[in-house]
């Protein structure tokens, strides 16, 4: 199979490889659990809310009866509850994936932060995993994947490095489109690192498009689709978008295709929707400076030092 045909819905088996996501609770997180999953990885959801990574569990179990399926709290805006969670995702060593998908925009107009003081939408969706990363990387298998979540946000919002805090003005999606920027940063700068260590494991980036609930497969209390207005919605603009389950598909594309290489980044043909293809950064995000700048700072912030 070539890299431009790879099906989403004939997966290799996965049995015997164990795969942490993050955010596997809900949206993307909980279809790219169900979907590796479904070719039998172990599959081990960190999130922080027991209640819902208990209803994402027991949703996948009804469609798969022997899926291996496990819950570890995590909070990415605590570095404390990040380190509680990686000793614990540890213990299912060996890993083979740590699926880097928990993410959101902040509903403020006023700057937030984390426990530890940094801007709420970088600190979470960026720094919380580049520690998570760090401290699960001894963990991760020969040829294990470390995959990131980026997003389209990234081509509206230009990157500007020293803003990336937003110490001097805030605006909730330019944060947003901020925190995207430094995950495709590190990301490839990991993957950068891994090359010139000459390390077999895989650092890798996959976008989901323009995904919602409104067009998902229905799983109910995760997305609970309205049948009359998710079909209208889907009618009016179905063509720009798609369900957060075919959303899943680049990302799991990213775990599961042999041929998978490190650095390669996937997202939908259509560039918002569709099949699972190879795609391009955008160059600001992917360039060495801005890599090895955001990894110190992030070294510095965390207080925590990448192994390789
Ligand atoms: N949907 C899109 O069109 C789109 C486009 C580009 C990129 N993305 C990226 O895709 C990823 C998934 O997006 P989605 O649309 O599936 O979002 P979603 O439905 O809102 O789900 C977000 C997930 O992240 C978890 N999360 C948020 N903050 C967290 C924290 N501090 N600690 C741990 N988990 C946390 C949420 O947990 P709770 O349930 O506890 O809130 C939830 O499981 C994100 O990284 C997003 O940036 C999405």
């Amino acid at each position: 199979m070539t890299a431009a045909d790879w099906d989403p819905r004939a997966l290799p088996s996965l049995d015997g490889r164990t795969v942490v996501v993050t955010g596997g609770n809900a949206g993307i997180g909980y279809f790219v659990s169900e979907q590796l999953a479904s070719a039998g990885a172990h599959v081990v959801i960190a999130a922080r809310s027991a209640e819902k990574a208990r209803l994402a569990i027991d949703s996948i179990r009804s469609r798969y009866p022997d899926a291996e399926l496990a819950h570890v709290p995590l909070d990415l805006t605590s570095l404390a509850s990040v380190r509680r969670a990686a000793e614990e995702l540890a213990a299912f060593r060996p890993l083979h994936g740590l699926v880097n998908n928990a993410g959101r925009v902040v509903a403020s107009r006023r700057r937030l932060e984390t426990e530890d003081g940094f801007e709420l939408t970088v600190g979470g969706n960026f720094l919380g995993h580049f520690a998570l990363t760090t401290l699960l990387f001894p963990a991760l298998a020969p040829e294990g994947r470390v995959v990131g979540l980026g997003s389209d946000s990234t081509r509206m919002v230009k990157l500007e490095p020293a803003n990336l805090w937003s110490e001097g003005r805030y605006d909730a999606f330019r944060a947003y489109a901020y925190s995207k920027h430094a995950v495709t940063g590190f990301q490839l700068e990991l993957a950068r690192r891994l090359a010139a260590a000459g390390d077999s494991r895989r650092s890798l980036l996959a976008h989901p498009g323009w995904a919602t609930s409104a067009y998902a497969a229905r799983r109910p209390g995760i997305t609970d689709r309205d049948p009359w207005r998710g079909r209208l919605f889907e009618a009016a603009t179905g063509w720009v978008g798609q369900g957060k389950d075919r959303g899943a598909w680049p990302v799991v594309r990213a775990v599961a295709d042999p041929d998978a290489a490190n650095g390669m980044y996937f997202g939908p043909r259509r560039e918002l929707a569709g099949r699972p293809v190879p795609t391009r950064p955008v160059a600001s995000a992917a360039s060495p400076e801005f890599g090895t700048w955001l990894w110190a700072d992030a070294e510095e912030k965390t207080g925590i030092r990448f192994p390789v």
